[in-house]
């Protein structure tokens, strides 16, 4: 049985995309890409998405992490909760299905293929 894939979204986060002016009112741009994940997920997915409060990574927001035991780890960043939530969700269902974590380039949806902000090794033992 494949390691549960779990899918933190930062909820603190702002975008750092200007153009975004869907938010109107208080609420965090990382709160709602949280909750877009959330209502659009396939209730038969292997993806657990967990709200987390900062991953470091606020200049580059909206973030999230990918990970799951053995596989490698990713961090994403300049993501766009209007646009981008279809395509996270098929990313982490791609994540998911791998052996070691690592998508290939061309099964990336295209949305976030260039969002990758850093990968992290497995833990091996
Ligand atoms: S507030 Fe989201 S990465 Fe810091």
């Amino acid at each position: 049985m494949p390691a549960k894939t779990r899918l933190h979204v930062c909820i603190t986060c702002r975008t750092s995309d200007s153009t975004v002016n869907g938010n109107q009112n208080d609420a965090r741009d990382g709160k709602i890409l949280l909750d877009a994940l959330v209502k659009n997920q396939k209730s038969s997915a292997d993806v657990e998405i967990v709200p987390v409060e900062c991953l470091s990574n606020c200049k580059s927001g909206c973030s999230l992490a990918l990970n799951a035991a053995g596989k490698w780890g990713y961090v994403y960043g300049h993501l766009n909760p209007d646009v981008h939530h279809e395509d996270i969700l098929k990313l982490a269902t791609a994540y998911a299905q791998s052996d070691d974590g690592i998508v290939p380039w061309r099964e990336r949806p295209e949305g976030v293929r260039r969002n990758v902000i850093a990968r992290i090794p497995p833990i091996r033992s």
